[in-house]
This record gives structure tokens, sequence and C-alpha cells, in this order.
């Protein structure tokens, strides 16, 4: 395993992003960037054995910064997905958080991800990214430090730790918002992916895709993934948890998943390339995204793609959305000057 640092570019009025890059004995590598924690790039062989990147970016450091391309890569927080009213209320004192959509508060308010985080320690095969937020930043308690460390190995894991300290006590819902697509081609459409959720219910949602608080089983719908298929199969169907001509955007309740427990949360898997990917989490649910809010054309890419919508998946281990308004939903408080920590692994191989 080795590291490398390179400097990817200027961000306009806030420095410098660099970029680590680890590399495992078998060449294959990640690059993983200052800038939200992100990820850059991951790149894995296919079944011949050559490598190809599987996640969207941009080639231009700058463009990692608009929220309406999607926080491609970024590390979402304090509180990834919504938070209906923008509002919370914990022991009995209401938390004001940005409207940055609708009426709603969208990942952490949108300003968290867009930030150049430290580096913590280097490794040979890990980097750890740290930002602090101050009390009451966005509206959300606590002087609260979040540091990320990133694994690869030489078996193409590529694991993700969250850990959070706050001095008061507070809420948190990191996760990571990569757009896979194992084809390493991104004018292939993820429809053409095989996705496996391990979920039997998902949250329902009003049509501003907001939590509901009752549960939906996925039998006999489009929401279905219980067994591997191409995501491209009903993605279209109408039903009352997809916005019309979005597709997949919804939050999947894992199976009788215990908080803190890793286990695998979904497959992705691309026929022709041979590449899939395993997703592990001791999370107790994953956001299916699809890439249907990113524009239909004209949108930058890396190298001279131009087209997004649906050209990724981005499958966000969280809790479920709006958990800090549910109180049936299962979510663990982020205790003062108590370490709170998350894991979630991408494992990479072929098929
Ligand atoms: C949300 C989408 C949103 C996307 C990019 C996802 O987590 O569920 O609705 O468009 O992030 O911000």
């Amino acid at each position: 395993m080795s590291i490398e640092k390179r400097f990817f570019g200027k961000l306009d009025g806030k420095g410098d992003v660099d970029i680590y890059k680890i590399t495992n004995k078998n060449g294959a590598f990640v690059e993983l960037m200052t800038l939200g924690a992100g990820i850059h790039s991951i790149n894995v062989p296919d079944r011949n054995g050559k490598l190809g990147d599987v996640v969207l970016g941009f080639d231009d450091v700058n463009n990692y910064l608009n929220p309406d391309l999607g926080y491609q890569g970024l590390v979402v927080g304090r509180y990834a997905n919504r938070i209906r009213d923008a509002k919370f209320s914990m022991d009995g004192v209401e938390y004001n958080t940005p409207k940055n959509q609708g009426t709603w508060t969208l990942h952490g308010g949108g300003r968290f991800s867009f930030n150049i985080w430290d580096v913590k320690e280097t490794g040979n095969d890990f980097v750890v990214f740290s930002f602090f937020s101050p009390d009451m930043q966005d509206g959300f308690p606590g002087n609260f430090t979040m540091n990320v460390k990133y694994t690869f190995d030489d078996s193409n894991t590529l694991k993700i730790e969250y850990f959070v300290l706050s001095d008061k006590k507070t809420v948190a819902n990191p996760t990571n918002h990569a757009y896979f697509n194992l084809s390493a081609d991104s004018s292939k459409t993820v429809e053409d992916e095989y996705l496996q959720v391990n979920a039997d219910k998902f949250t329902e949602t009003d049509d501003t895709q907001l939590p509901t608080g009752e549960f939906g089983l996925v039998e006999g719908t489009m929401m279905d993934f219980r067994t591997l298929h191409k995501i491209g199969d009903k993605i279209d169907e109408p039903f009352r948890a997809i916005i019309e001509g979005i597709g997949y955007d919804n939050n999947y309740c894992l199976y009788d998943k215990k908080l803190g427990e890793l286990t695998q949360a979904a497959v992705l898997y691309d026929e022709a390339s041979g590449r899939q990917m395993q997703v592990y989490t001791d999370l107790v649910g994953i956001q299916v995204y699809c890439g249907g809010w990113l524009a239909k054309d004209g949108n930058p890419g890396k190298g001279d793609s131009k087209v997004t919508f649906r050209r990724g998946v981005a499958l966000e281990t969280q809790s479920y959305p709006d958990s800090v308004n549910h109180s049936n939903f299962p979510f663990k408080f982020v205790e003062p000057n108590k370490e709170f920590k998350t894991t979630t692994e991408f494992r990479f191989s072929v098929k």
C-alpha cells in the first residue's frame, strides 16, 4: 500500500484543495480530497483486470461546490438528508436549521460539505480528514468536530469511519454522497446496473419527499430490491413514494438491523464489466438515489461527459431522514464529550 499527495485545484475564495491517492498492491487506487473529505475517484478492476473509475465527479474542483450538482463524492453533515420545517427539538429546546430547500433542511443546510478539511493523519493505507463546526453553526448545538478516516486495502475495500465529538448533546447523521457507476463509463445510465437492497420496508414520504413517519412494505411494488435486478426495470412506474420523472430517491430500512452492527446493506453489479460493489454499514438506513435531480444535459463531469441524469447511483448509508422529528425511528443522539462513531464499507470485486 502507498499514499501520495498532490495539489488538485484552487477553490475560489477558499484556498487550495489537495488529493491523497492511496494505491494497493494490485495498482487499484482511490483519490480522496480535502474538499468536503470527498471521494474524487475510485479506480478498481473489471473482470479482465482493467482499471476504471467508478464514481462521478469533476475535473474542475470548483464544480464540487455547486449544490445543484448534487454533492458528488462529498461527506454530508452535520445531518444528511431532510429535516422537516427546518427545526427539531431536543430536551425541550427548539433548534432552527437552514431552509436551504423548500421549507426544509437538506444535507445539514448545505454548507458543511463545501469546506476544506484539515488532514489530521495519514498512513500507507489511510487518511484522516477533520473539520470543526462551532456551536450553533447552521443552528446545530455543540462545538462539533468530525473526523473521517478512509482506509483502502489490497482486497479493494474502501472503509469510511466517521468520528464525531461535541461538547453539548447534539445530532449527527454523516454520510458520503458518491455516485457510483460501475461500468466506469459515465455515458452509460445506471438503469442498466443491477441492485439489491437488504430491506423489506422504506420510509413513506409526502409529495416533498419528507417522511410521514409511516413505513411502507416493498413487497409487490416497484420499490422491491430484495433480489438483484436492474435498477431500470421499474424506475418509471408510478408509485406514491416516487416523484414522477425522478425515479428512486428513497430511504430503505435495512432488515432487522440493530444500530452499530456492520452488515450488508446493498449490492450493486454491472454485468458488462463484471464489477460488483457490496455496501456494508452499521447504520439502519440507506438512501438509494439514482441521480434523477441532475440535469439531463449540460452538466460538467470528468472528461467531457455532459450528462449526469441517472448516470450514477448514490447509496447513502444513514439514519432515516428526519429521524430527529420521529420518535418511532431508531436514532442515537450524540452525547456530550462522548465519541459517536459509524462505519461504512464499499467492497469492490468482480463476478
Ligand atoms: C437526496 C436528493 C438530492 C441529492 C443531492 C440526496 O440525498 O435524497 O433528493 O437531490 O441528495 O442533493
